[in-house]
């Protein structure tokens, strides 16, 4: 594996495992990660995914299924058995939801979401940070959403990401001690393959979502992948237990439609 990217070296070849790697927002910080010179471990469940992003990155492929702690453990331990110490890892694999009524939503859905994105989230940091605590020190970024923060009408979803700012904080006193620093990446929405499709098929939104970002437009995964090699790198060496927005500016925006929305472009002077 290459230990310098297009964009240098700041990784200095240090691994990153990104579960999750195999498609939108992971994949793309896969892509982010080896173009600043890290190694990349990509860990999916869908391994023909996880093994076509490894080959573009440069890096191996591990399956993993973040339901299953010993598929997690197992995977942390064949990356170290043929990478090495594992200094930086991403969770990006979740589970969503449809939006339906809760009376029409079989529990056994928001079981799944739960266990999935705050059980899932919880197995992955412990399996990780132990590891790197025991290598020294190391880093962890978590993927919440905006539904951690504002509700919406996937009820067992954005209660899931409320329970992983939570557990990013924990975990960032948990292990901090040990060298291992824990923040989180907060994307509003982001234009994922999944995304585009439901944009396509329409009906799930009723508002055009360029409309409620500041910047008028849905951030490119590639976005979330420079935020998180931001928290990965060593230039975020003071910074864990904290959540970083990458949403265009979508919460901070959020209750500006009480007082007329966002304002347009200022006149340019000529
Ligand atoms: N895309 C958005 O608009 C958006 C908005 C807010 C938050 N997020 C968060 O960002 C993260 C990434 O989302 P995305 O949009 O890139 O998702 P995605 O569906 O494009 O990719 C998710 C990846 O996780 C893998 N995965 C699914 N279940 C898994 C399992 N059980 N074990 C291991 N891997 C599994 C999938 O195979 C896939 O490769 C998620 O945590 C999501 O909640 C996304």
């Amino acid at each position: 594996m290459a230990e310098t990217g297009s964009r240098g070296n700041e990784g200095r070849g240090r691994l990153a495992v990104v579960v999750g790697g195999g498609a939108g927002i992971g994949a793309a910080t896969c892509l982010a990660l080896a173009s600043y010179g890290w190694r990349v471990a990509v860990a999916d469940i869908n391994v023909e995914a996880a093994k076509s992003v490894a080959g573009q990155c440069g890096g191996d492929w591990y399956p993993i299924d973040i339901f299953d702690a010993a598929s997690i453990e197992k995977a942390a331990a064949d990356i170290e058995a043929k990478s090495g110490k594992i200094y930086g890892c991403v969770c990006a694999a979740a589970v969503f939801q449809d939006k339906k009524p809760p009376e029409d939503t079989p529990i056994e859905a928001f079981d799944r979401v739960i266990q999935g994105n705050v059980r899932g989230t919880y197995l992955v940091n412990v399996t990780f940070a132990k590891r790197m605590a025991a290598n020294g020190g190391g880093a962890i970024v978590n993927f919440s959403s905006w539904s951690g923060q504002f509700s919406s009408p996937v009820h067992g979803y954005c209660s899931s990401k409320a329970a992983v700012n939570m557990l990013t904080e924990s975990m960032a006193v948990e292990w901090g001690r040990s060298g291992v620093r824990v923040n989180a990446v907060t994307p509003g929405f982001v234009l994922v393959d999944r995304m585009v499709e439901r944009l396509r098929v329409g009906g799930r939104y009723s508002v055009d979502l360029n409309s409620i970002s500041p910047l008028n437009r849905i951030p490119a995964p590639s976005e979330m992948g420079e935020a998180v090699t931001f928290l990965l790198s060593d230039r975020a060496s003071a910074v864990t237990g904290t959540n970083l927005a990458a949403d265009a500016g979508v919460m901070a925006a959020s209750a500006w439609t009480v007082y007329g929305g966002i304002p347009g472009p200022r006149a340019q002077k000529t």
